[in-house]
């Protein structure tokens, strides 16, 4: 099957003909006409392109910028011109923007609306979290919260609610068959010219077809990749999309353990999380956006190998273990093992990331994320904690760090002079030295390299009083 199939506002779309790494952004405005959805930043920093898409799993606000139309195949899309009725009635939320003059030059209004409708939609009250992602220069953001306040009540229009059913009636209705070839898998190829995209459903099939193809770029939420197309301007073929992996999309609780595919999204992790392991939902919870976080996955994340990446100081810091897969053979390794150096992991050709098992429960995790803007920012350093103590001395010690080093790394010498010793004030203060043992930051735009040792070496300290119980983040300290 060729093409790639969707429901735009209400109605199926077949798109042929397209590159695979054409934007959604890109298409919906120069294809379709729908310039409602704005191009801000063009890298998912703004919100200005919020679209609704909506699957099986429900509907999620995301950033049309940085998606590309494969990942859109058998979705339901839904534009700012699709939160008005097709009757042209307003939605409650733009009702309430404009009571409440929630826009001025109105640039940013349209992906502010379709973050409200989306967040209507489901229930979500948390107002702040979920407009984070949606960057306003003028109005500030007072009345649009007011707006989405006022607005929470109303009832959901029913065109917001139709989008699930139908996506199945008119779009699912011929899925790829069973035991179908690689090329049956291929979308977006339409012309001699137009590279076709392998979109596997299974990791069996990726695991075939890498193996085949390992100089091959796999997409997964394509919010580090959309950036290498959008700002890079990068030929990126041949691609492989992973989003309708679903055997990676799994999170299972076994033996104390949770095992967590690569495909597995940010916001989804956090869901995993909240109950068990609060401290790493909250640093996921100040991970970019709610719309990178819908798209964003776990594997991403570990695979890219970025020094200030959230995830791995975390999962470092738990004792995870990570799982690679090269055509049928599997390997297994500790997560810090993974990161070599700068932007170099262990990652043989053909072999991908397949999954991520840690503790379920860690009760004395804190992760700690400094960065210049407290939401929507990536960190300037993260540190991450996980030390035991039985009858007043440390047992184990796990401290990791991201934004210290060219990659994410445990604080092994701090780690040395901690284990063993009465966890006191006094303990904690002889260790600090071991920071600059440890690390030699660099300074770039972010911080300096100064502010980088001082900064972690404080961390430190502050997760002391934070077992102690003292209010140790901005969020509980009022004035
Ligand atoms: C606006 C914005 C804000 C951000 N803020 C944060 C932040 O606060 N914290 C943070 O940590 N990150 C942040 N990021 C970075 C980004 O979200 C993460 O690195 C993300 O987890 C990447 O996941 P992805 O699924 O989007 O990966 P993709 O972009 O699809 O892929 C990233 C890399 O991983 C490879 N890859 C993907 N899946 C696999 C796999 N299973 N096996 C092998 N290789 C694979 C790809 O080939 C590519 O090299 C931000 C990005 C944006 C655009
Ligand atoms: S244009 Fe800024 S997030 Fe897409
Ligand atoms: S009204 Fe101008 S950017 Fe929000």
């Amino acid at each position: 099957m060729t093409g790639i199939a969707f429901l735009l506002n209400g109605t199926p779309v077949r798109v042929t003909g397209e590159s695979p790494t054409r934007t959604l952004l890109d298409w919906l405005r120069e294809t379709r006409g729908l310039c409602g959805t704005k191009e801000g930043c063009n890298e998912g920093d703004c919100g200005a392109c919020t679209v609704m898409v909506t699957d099986e799993g429900g509907s999620r606000a995301l950033n049309a910028c940085i998606l590309f139309l494969p990942q859109l195949d058998g979705k339901a899309i839904r534009t700012v011109e699709g939160v008005t009725s097709p009757t042209g009635k307003m939605h409650p939320v733009q009702e309430a923007m404009v009571a409440h003059h929630g826009a001025q030059c109105g640039f940013c209004t349209p992906g502010f609306v379709v973050s409200m409708a989306v967040a209507h939609l489901n229930g979500q009250r948390d107002h702040d979290d979920a407009l984070a992602g949606n960057l306003c220069r003028c109005t500030g953001y007072a009345p649009i919260i007011r707006a989405a306040e006022a607005a929470a009540d109303a009832p959901v229009p029913d065109w917001m609610q139709n989008d699930r059913s139908c996506i199945s009636a008119q779009i699912l209705a011929s899925p790829p068959a069973a035991g179908a070839t690689a090329t049956d898998h291929a979308v977006g190829s339409g012309g001699a010219d137009v590279p076709p995209a392998f979109c596997p459903t299974s990791s069996d099939e990726l695991a075939e077809w890498y193996l085949a193809h390992p100089d091959a770029t796999l997409i997964a939420g394509a919010t580090d990749v959309g950036l290498w197309v959008t700002k890079n301007l990068r030929d990126l073929s041949p691609v492989a999309f992973l989003n309708r992996v679903t055997d990676l999309q799994h999170i299972e609780r076994q033996g104390g353990l949770l095992h967590v595919g690569a495909g597995v999204t940010i916001a989804a992790l956090r869901a995993a999380v909240a109950a068990n392991l609060p401290s790493f939902a909250e640093l996921l919870r100040r991970y970019a956006s709610e719309q990178v976080r819908n798209a964003a996955t776990i594997g991403g994340n570990i695979a890219n190998g970025s020094p200030i990446g959230d995830g791995p100081p975390a999962l470092i810091a738990l004792g995870a273990t990570l799982h690679l897969r090269r055509g049928d053979e599997m390997r297994s390794m500790p997560l810090e093992s993974f990161f070599l150096d700068y932007r170099k992991q262990d990652r043989r050709p053909g072999e991908f990331v397949a999954g991520i098992s840690f503790p379920e429960q860690a009760p004395e995790l804190r992760c700690y994320k400094i960065s210049k803007r407290f939401d929507q920012d990536i960190s300037t350093v993260c540190g991450c904690f996980n030390i035991t103590v039985h009858d007043g001395r440390i047992t184990t010690a796990r401290i990791a760090y991201g934004g210290m080093a060219g990659i994410p790394k445990r604080a092994a010498t701090v780690e040395a002079a901690l284990i063993g010793k009465s966890w006191d004030q006094t303990t904690i203060t002889a260790a600090l030295p071991a920071f600059a043992q440890d690390f030699t930051p660099l300074s770039d735009m972010r911080a300096s390299a100064a502010y980088r040792l001082e900064t972690a070496t404080n961390l430190l300290v502050r997760y002391f009083h934070d077992l102690s119980g003292a209010p140790v983040s901005v969020l509980e300290i009022t004035p």
